[in-house]
């Protein structure tokens, strides 16, 4: 009898524990028996009891869920919307029933980002708010928005139409692969097809900011510089160090390093950057701004006599110095503005000031870069290329889509530990994380939600639960559930392998 019974509870704490389907797993779960009913066609959010606890962390709730009613606290809107998010995920879609839990849940990382280049390909608005919509669903909070590169330019501003009459286009670009085939890097085709013009209006940006608002994230806007700028160029050859070697008024039709360069030593250019930054100052509310400063080619600032008189009259030692006096002088920029700065890592380590934020891409030494920047003060960002780069593959048989390169599983993703090899102060300095979504191989928005998920949700759990995540078996589960989900809400996931 009394092993009957055991049987009994053990199984029926098994199946409550299967109902927990929650994607990112929360900090802390108590199943409880039973089931909350949602009332026929009441909205969850319309049901809560809302209360606030200013004990609560930022972004944090605690949810409490009886057959008798659902109860939340949070000490802000994020914590109070968080917990409708969990809700949503518990709530079964054809039952409309919830399992009775307790839940207490924070983030670990305040930086929970997913990235898109919208340079290489354009997908516009809609599909930018649907990325918005998916990501509140696994409480990411950032949306890196790459809007300018060599392949394109994409936001207008004012004062500069020539950045959309000759940025925002290319003549063609490289061929697609066939299904599912290779892309080859090194012999690019031309596909012949002019692509754009492409761009954002200040009202359609505006839009997507409020939008993201609504679902609390914060929109981080990136204006490369002094490399990947081949796009400015067009518009403004006399940027370039040899205007004469801008042959055409367009944006760059191979993908690839773009040697042509913004000139570190025209007072002009540089005074046309800031005339763009100050107008993505005033146009994003988010406190940060992010200015690229990777792959910057020395080539031409080598050869030009304007960029050797400025290393001259600057004392610097070199054209590495040169770029980072110009982001120096940015970073202030900025700063004078209210805004912190944000760039590739590599633009660190060169007297910029602590305020300043680092993003770590590359796979080289990541526990060095991390650590060395963190305890210059440094907040960094993780998104390193071998577990972050979703433009790589899944490993999926029979994928369909081309990707840039291989590697990237969803148990790879899974395993990311963006402190990895960090100890002491420094840790405390290593504030998130993003998904990068690089797109010379993804052409619509059905490719990058293929892409995003369920990569995005395995690097959200890593971003939310940090060194507490429970496991890659427990998360399939778990993500394979709401990957369902993710599909009947039309939302083109892949398959879990
Ligand atoms: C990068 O992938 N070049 C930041
Ligand atoms: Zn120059």
């Amino acid at each position: 009898m009394k092993i009957a019974y055991t049987i009994m509870v053990l199984a029926a704490a098994f199946v409550a524990r299967a109902e927990i389907n929650v994607v990112p797993y929360p900090s802390s779960v108590v199943e409880k028996p039973g089931v909350f009913k949602c009332p026929a066609g009441k909205e969850l959010r319309k049901v809560v009891k809302l209360s606030k606890d200013a004990s609560i962390p930022h972004e944090g709730y605690r949810l409490s869920v009886t057959a008798n009613g659902i109860n939340v606290a949070a000490s802000d809107k994020a914590g109070a919307f968080y917990a409708l998010k969990t809700l949503e995920q518990l709530k079964d879609a054809t039952s409309a029933s919830l399992p009775c839990c307790e839940i207490e849940d924070a983030p670990r990382y305040s930086w929970r980002g997913l990235h898109l280049d919208e340079s290489r390909h354009f997908f516009g608005k809609d599909a930018v708010k649907a990325t918005l919509d998916q990501m509140a669903r696994f409480k990411l909070n950032r949306f890196h928005w790459h809007l300018t590169d060599d392949q394109g330019w994409r936001i207008d501003v004012p004062g500069h139409p020539e950045l959309i009459e000759y940025g925002s286009w290319r003549p063609y670009s490289p061929k697609r692969p066939p299904e599912g085939g290779e892309c080859n890097k090194k012999k690019q085709v031309s596909d012949g097809k002019k692509y754009g013009p492409f761009f954002y209006m200040e009202a359609d940006i505006k839009e997507v900011i409020a939008y993201a608002k609504e679902r609390h994230i914060e929109v981080l806007p990136e204006i490369e510089f002094p490399g990947h700028f081949r796009a400015a160029l067009a518009a403004y050859p006399a940027y370039a160090c040899f205007p004469e070697r801008i042959k055409s008024r367009c944006g760059r039709g191979t993908w690839g390093i773009e040697p042509e360069v913004m000139c570190a030593g025209n007072d002009e250019a540089i005074k046309f950057v800031e005339e763009v930054l100050d107008y993505v100052c005033k146009l994003f509310p988010f406190e940060c701004v992010h200015i690229g400063g990777d792959e910057c080619p020395k080539g031409r600032w080598k050869e030009c006599s304007k960029c050797q008189a400025r290393i001259k009259a600057e004392g610097l030692k070199d054209e590495h110095a040169l770029q980072a006096w110009l982001t120096r002088h940015m970073v202030e920029f900025l700063a004078k503005r209210g805004k912190r700065t944000i760039g590739w890592a590599e633009y660190l380590g060169a007297g910029v000031p602590a305020e300043a934020m680092g993003m770590v891409w590359m796979g080289q030494n990541v526990p060095r870069v991390v650590s060395r920047g963190a305890s210059e003060g440094h907040d960094m960002i993780v998104t390193p290329s071998p577990f972050c780069y979703l433009n790589h593959s899944q490993e999926l048989k029979d994928d369909p889509y081309p990707y840039g390169g291989g590697g990237r599983t969803l148990e790879k993703c899974y395993s990311f530990d963006p402190c990895h090899g960090v100890t002491g102060d420094a840790v405390k300095h290593v504030i998130g994380g993003q998904g990068c979504q690089w797109t010379e191989y993804s052409w619509d928005q059905k490719d990058l939600e293929w892409k995003y998920w369920p990569r995005m949700m395995a690097l959200s759990e890593v971003f939310w639960m940090g060194e507490k995540k429970p496991g890659l078996d427990d998360f399939k589960r778990r993500a394979t559930v709401q990957r369902e989900a993710l599909i009947k809400d039309g939302v083109n996931a892949a398959p879990l392998p």
